[in-house]
């Protein structure tokens, strides 16, 4: 059966990307192929994972690009070019209004580092997010997939996994471990189980 055609989008270092590459190795994404890496910007480290694995990749600069909508355009153009069914957002940083994630439904998830309804929405990203934790004091937190919709951060939870928050973290070290204990797994095992449905759908 054809495998479904990933894009994974990403803004900066990329450790979720290559958590994909090295499940798309072991055979723990088989239903899926990352088909493309399009990043919000030319210094994403990202771009540097895919080119080591032979992935195609596009950069696409919302400041490039004098509306929203005609970046928006742009993308869908890059998309379509590559024939892709599935979007993975993995530390995407750019804003997707709702012309944009009502074009795929039910074909985007995104990454968020923490357990969804909290710490997430409009300026959560990145290590804001494990800031707001830690200054709250909760005890534990974790990461969650889901799909994207209008609602930043607000489409159908898809995985969560909880992380212990440990005396003494600082954002950074609470980061890791969100993403060491629940990215990481979480990330390729949703990409795997959406693949595999529009791969039956299809
Ligand atoms: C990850 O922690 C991801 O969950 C977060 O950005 C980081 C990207 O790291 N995403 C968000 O905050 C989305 N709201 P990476 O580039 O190493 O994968």
């Amino acid at each position: 059966m054809l495998r479904t055609k990933i894009a994974v989008f990403v803004s900066g270092g990329g450790t979720n990307l290559q958590a994909l590459i090295d499940a798309q190795k072991s055979g723990l994404l088989q239903s899926g192929e990352i088909a493309l890496v399009l990043a919000s910007n030319d210094k994403a480290y990202a771009l540097t994972r895919a080119a080591e694995n032979n992935i195609p990749s596009a950069v696409v600069v919302r400041k490039d690009f004098a509306t929203q909508l005609e970046y928006e355009e742009r993308v869908k153009e890059v998309l379509t070019e590559y024939g892709i069914e599935l979007i993975v957002l993995a530390g995407f940083m750019s804003i997707l209004s709702e012309n944009f994630t009502s074009a795929y439904p039910k074909r985007i998830i995104n990454i968020h580092p923490s357990l969804i309804p909290s710490f997430c929405g409009k300026g959560y990203y990145g290590l804001k997010v494990h800031e707001a934790a830690l200054a709250y004091g909760v005890k534990v937190t974790g990461a969650t997939v889901h799909f994207v919709n209008e609602i930043p951060d607000g489409g159908e939870i898809l995985l969560q996994k909880a992380v212990e928050v440990k005396e003494g973290d600082t954002p950074e070290v609470l980061q890791r471990r969100v993403m060491e204990e629940a990215e990481w797994v979480l990330l390729p095992r949703a990409t795997e189980q959406v693949a595999k449905d529009l791969q039956k759908g299809r």
